[in-house]
């Protein structure tokens, strides 16, 4: 995709008929570009079944085949990846092109970091405004050389031929990002690199590095790795992104008449965040068919609308629904009664402002949503039939606000009409369809790109 020719606008129409259907969302983001990173270090042949074919994990896909490795094309979900082991991958001729995915630049800056060769990682315009000081200086404190634009921007250059020093390291911030860098870091270390999280989060990179054979030490809220083992090549079934999930659990929830299933569902504990905050607002949720798919738990869920009420977001939460808060600020405005969020700071620092970004959109659309340096607070208007009114949104390049504004097109008076969807293409392709076949009214419609923010 070509994010400097091509635009995609969408069109809502408030729900007419009843949002139903049994469906599978694509492959978890998260999970899919560790896949390729963890596959293309192993010894032997992955194979990954249910990979999102999403321009963030396909940029991952495409860094380590400018590294050498070879790695089937995208089938289905279905990829091959011919491992080339921990000292296999080659000098990049290019900068390693990352788009828009923070994901795919943190956790190889870790990974190039421990190579012989220096290599460069850039991403789109986006990306080059979010905060890498933050995998910078505990790589620096390992030994590693990284050259940045100017405040710890991309793109980064890496210096290879640094030995590693193995770590402890305390996360200044809840980021799975940033300790999957350092663990990943630490596998060519010398020593045991250990870091530390200051409140749980995503722990899909120990677990998978377990399920690749190689020994993560886990004690409370620290994971450990000794650098200088192997990684042996399996086979990974990437369960449906939850946080893709999201936007389908809080449109049936809100929707006039809804029943919806979402199949094989990732149920990792530390990502089910959204169900807890959903059913505390009065969400009507089964899960069921609980399963375990490769080392990772997978459950289908059954959501029907409800009448939600407004809550007090618990704190400990937030790390494990970081990306739903999007659909969830939806839900918010849908619900009867308040809803505050605090403690969620991070949100400032996603693929955009998410705090600022949301409470704009809102307000446009008659919401009472009040920003705060950690959250927001959103006067719910759950009484009414359709909360929403009509308005004119920007994205500025966040799938994750378009998804949302999407959602809310359900409860709405008249069109949202939302610009710049093509970034939803990042981590959700398809969503726009399957929107509409379980019977949401949404138009999207590719243009050439026009003046104004992305
Ligand atoms: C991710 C971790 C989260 C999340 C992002 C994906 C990952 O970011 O927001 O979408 O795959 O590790 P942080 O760890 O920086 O909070």
């Amino acid at each position: 995709m070509n994010h400097a020719t091509t635009t995609v606008t969408y069109t809502t129409q408030p729900c007419a008929k009843k949002l139903e259907g049994n469906f599978r969302v694509p492959g978890d983001k998260s999970i899919s570009h560790r896949a390729i990173m963890l596959g293309a270090l192993a010894e032997g042949i992955t194979e990954i079944r249910g990979f999102l074919q999403g321009e963030d994990s396909l940029n991952t896909l495409r860094c380590f085949r400018a590294m050498g490795v070879e790695i089937t094309d995208p089938v289905d979900g279905y990829v091959r990846v011919a491992g080339v082991g921990l000292y296999g991958l080659r000098s990049p001729k290019k900068p390693l092109y990352v788009g828009n995915s923070g994901t795919s630049m943190r956790l190889m800056a870790g990974i190039l970091a421990g190579q012989s060769f220096d290599s460069v990682l850039e991403g789109d315009k986006s990306l080059a405004r979010r905060p890498m000081r933050r995998v910078i200086d505990p790589l620096n404190q390992m030994g590693a050389i990284i050259e940045s634009a100017e405040g710890g921007r991309s793109p980064l250059t890496i210096r290879g031929g640094n030995a590693l020093n193995a770590i402890d390291y305390l996360l200044p911030m809840a980021s799975a990002q940033v300790k999957s860098c350092v663990l990943l870091a630490g596998l060519y270390a010398k020593g045991r690199t250990c870091v530390t999280e200051p409140a749980p989060t995503r722990d899909h990179t120990e677990r998978m590095l377990s399920g690749f054979g190689y020994e993560v030490e886990r004690k409370g809220s620290t994971a450990c790795v000794q650098g200088g083992g192997r990684l042996a090549a399996r086979k990974i079934d990437v369960p449906a992104d939850i946080s893709s999930a999201a936007f389908f659990m809080v449109a049936a929830s809100i929707a006039p008449a809804a029943e919806i299933t979402l199949e094989h569902v990732g149920m990792n504990p530390t990502r089910i965040g959204v169900i807890e905050i959903l059913k505390a607002m009065g969400a009507d949720m089964t899960v069921f068919n609980s399963r375990e798919v490769g080392g990772e738990p997978v459950a289908d869920i059954r959501v029907k609308s409800a009448r939600l009420r407004g809550i007090e977001i618990p704190e400990a939460l937030v790390p494990l629904a970081i990306d739903e808060f999007p659909a969830l600020f939806v839900a918010a405005a849908c619900a009867e009664g308040r809803t505050v969020l605090t403690g969620a700071e991070e949100l400032r620092v996603k693929e955009s402002d998410r705090i600022a970004v949301m409470a704009d959109g809102l307000q446009k659309l008659g919401i009472e949503a009040t920003p705060t340096v950690d959250g927001m607070i959103i006067e719910g208007q759950g009484a009414q039939a359709l909360p929403f009114g009509m308005a004119e949104i920007w994205s500025q390049g966040d799938h994750r606000i378009a998804m949302a504004f999407a959602v809310a097109g359900l409860r709405a008076s008249g069109t949202i009409t939302i610009h710049n969807c093509e970034f939803v293409e990042t981590s959700f392709p398809g969503f726009a369809e399957l929107f509409r076949r379980c019977g949401g009214g949404l138009q999207d419609v590719a243009g050439p790109v026009v003046g104004g923010a992305t």
